[in-house]
């Protein structure tokens, strides 16, 4: 069966789904987006998600294209239609169509919106997450309002060829202070040699995660003991385990940063039982 995406409120075939050329988000990365992870159909944290898109709207002062009741309805419409049970959802906000000028049109016009659903191969997932994967690191090169969630995503992109170019799953950006702020598409972790959880606090320049969010829930309802602070490449190489986390990765191992070795180079414990209780919790409270 072909892909349906949404356009501007028409279901349409994927290959047939186009948007204008003077689209802000075209010209300008004018846009902010959310990606779901899809569990048996269901938007996982979908709390988080619409709380973190009506924010990153905010701050670009673009209005929600419709209230958060009419977006769900589509949302899963569009799941229902691709016939995906285990997959992503992304959406995408721009500020709308209006003849090229850097200024925000004025008046402003209406948000256009569109919607993607893909399937995910979850076994092939599972497989890759029982590995693990290696990450490479690069200067962090982005601007300074990596919180809202647009799609001025260049420096990622960049990132992440870079990542695949040495044989990697993903980039690590570093700070000039010499600390990991997040992965191209992910959050960042350690369990560091005491055996404390690590990752960058969301007052840093970072995207805050939902599925970073979810898991410190989690592990807090494990009693585990988590440190909010930076941490190095090299603490990195001098800790128990590594792992990234997001909604296309969930919680995923790493097990080499810059081709070097993280602890015994293999998946250790606490990433995998802390996957395993995210996509737990994830999918029981689905929507
Ligand atoms: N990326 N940091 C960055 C820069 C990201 O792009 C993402 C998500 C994350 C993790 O956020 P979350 O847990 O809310 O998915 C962190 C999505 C999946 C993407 O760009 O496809």
């Amino acid at each position: 069966m072909g892909r349906i995406a949404y356009v501007n409120g028409r279901f349409v075939p994927q290959g047939e789904a186009v948007v204008h050329i003077e689209d802000r988000g075209y010209q300008f990365a004018d846009a902010v987006y959310e990606v779901w992870a899809l569990f048996d159909g269901k938007l996982a944290d979908a709390e988080g998600h619409f709380a973190r898109l009506e924010r990153s709207l905010s701050e670009l002062a673009i209005p929600m294209p419709m209230t958060r009741a009419a977006l769900t309805l589509v949302l899963k419409e569009a799941v229902r239609r691709n016939r995906v049970r285990e997959g992503l959802l992304y959406l995408q906000v721009s500020r709308g169509v209006a003849p090229r000028d850097h200024a925000f049109p004025n008046p402003a016009v209406r948000p256009a919106v569109i919607m993607t659903v893909s399937a995910t191969d979850r076994i092939a997932s599972e497989a890759r997450a029982a590995k693990g994967v290696s990450v490479v690191t690069t200067p962090e090169n982005r601007w300074g309002r990596c919180d809202i969630k647009t799609v001025s995503l260049l420096p990622n992109a960049l990132a992440k060829q870079k990542a695949r170019a040495a044989g990697a799953a993903e980039a690590w950006f570093v700070d000039e202070l010499g600390f990991v702020t997040e992965g191209a598409s992910s959050n960042a972790w350690i369990v560091d040699e005491d055996g404390r959880l690590r990752t960058r606090d969301t007052n840093a320049n970072i995207l805050r995660g939902i599925t970073r969010g979810s898991l410190l829930e989690v592990i807090r309802h494990e009693g585990l003991e988590v440190d909010e602070r930076p941490f190095t490449p090299a603490d990195a190489l001098a800790a128990k385990e590594a792992f990234i986390t997001g909604a296309g990765t969930l919680v995923l191992p790493v097990i080499a940063v810059d081709g070097k070795p993280v602890g015994e180079g293999k998946p250790g414990p606490v990433a995998a039982k802390l996957r395993r209780l995210y996509i737990e919790q994830a999918k029981a409270a689905a929507i």
